[in-house]
């Protein structure tokens, strides 16, 4: 543990960037609530940063308004393929998951991979091979698919639109159309938290970018571009379009600016205009530092955000919001 005093618990929720829908926006933002709640719940009981950002992913994991376990979107074969990554700042530990399918739960699988095997990153079948192993039991494909990822698929699939000329600077792709846009409903979730020992972690897990091709794995289970979490520095989440996020290590952008000095916000801000500046994507980032302050910015249109501190939860969707309420 880093240290023996009392730090003021604190989690971080997004329950990902994107042009969230008004027919999804109360769900979304009831569900990063609830995950903010139940991460908090952990803290407050004296748990740990990780037990809280795998206790608030799983909320997210487990609500289908979200794309990550159950509401995962679908890759070009219509299948579910999900990825995910956890890690602890107190010495670096970090487990990944990537193109796993039929599981319920993905971040309680990269948990597995961080605390039962030598290893950082199981993939395909291997990593399900290691989940039976441990007595994760596959669930059937249909019960992770909900009709608006079906909905969403067969939009994706009738106009072909890529996923990176939805989440690219719109100036330089060609015109995407807005029927489409209509039907993107969600992205990646995640989760950061300070621990009352002063430890940091954070998690990350999605569906992936519906219509991906079988087999790709985007930003999400990369540890410094899905997340990110030292606590000589703080803990990251990210989301938006993973290939973007990959080619700038965005969370590992953020707690390196937090090294140098900078606040968690004005780190979250300068790491997602650089990836604009450089690779023209956009996505969105939740962060906390090792002090204590909180981070939270997106470039795409929404991104449903809460967090608890001291006892008061923040939330919101659009930019500019900040809903507060005692808990
Ligand atoms: N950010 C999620 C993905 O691109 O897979």
């Amino acid at each position: 543990m880093a240290n023996l005093s009392t730090c003021e618990p604190i989690v971080v929720i997004h329950g990902g960037a994107w042009a969230i829908p008004d027919k999804l926006s109360s769900a979304s933002v009831d569900g990063v609530c609830s995950a903010a709640r139940a991460g908090y719940g952990v803290l407050k009981r004296g748990g740990t940063a990780v037990d809280a950002v795998e206790a608030a992913v799983l909320v997210m994991e487990d609500c289908p308004a979200f794309d990550a376990g159950t509401g995962s979107v679908l890759n070009t074969k219509g299948e579910v393929e999900m990825d995910s990554v956890i890690m602890d700042g107190r010495q670096l530990q970090c487990g990944s998951v990537a193109c796993v399918q039929n599981i319920k739960n993905p971040v309680s699988l990269a948990r597995a991979v961080m605390e039962k095997t030598d290893h950082t990153l199981l993939v395909g079948q291997g990593a399900n091979e290691f989940a039976e192993e441990i007595g994760i039991h596959t669930v059937p494909t249909d019960s992770l698919v909900t009709e608006d990822a079906r909905e969403e698929w067969r939009h994706f699939m009738k106009f072909k639109t890529t996923v990176n000329a939805l989440f690219r600077n719109r100036a330089e792709e060609t015109p995407v159309d807005s029927s489409v846009c209509d039907t993107i409903g969600h992205d990646t979730v995640g989760a950061v938290a300070l621990d009352k020992f002063g430890n940091t972690a954070a998690a990350t897990s999605t569906g992936g970018i519906t219509a991906k091709r079988p087999g790709r794995v985007g930003d999400s289970p990369i540890v410094g571009s899905g997340a990110y979490a030292d606590n000589d520095s703080g803990a990251v989440s990210t989301t938006g379009h993973g290939e973007s996020i990959t080619k700038v290590c965005l969370a590992r952008e953020v707690t390196h600016r937090i090294e140098e000095g900078m606040s968690a916000q004005e780190a979250s801000e300068a790491a997602l205009q650089k990836m604009n500046r450089r690779v023209q994507g956009s996505g969105g980032v939740v962060a906390v530092s090792k002090g204590g302050d909180i981070g939270k910015h997106f470039t795409t249109e929404r991104m449903a955000w809460a967090w608890i501190k001291a006892g008061k939860l923040h939330y919101g969707l659009n930019s500019g919001e900040d809903f507060v309420e005692d808990i």
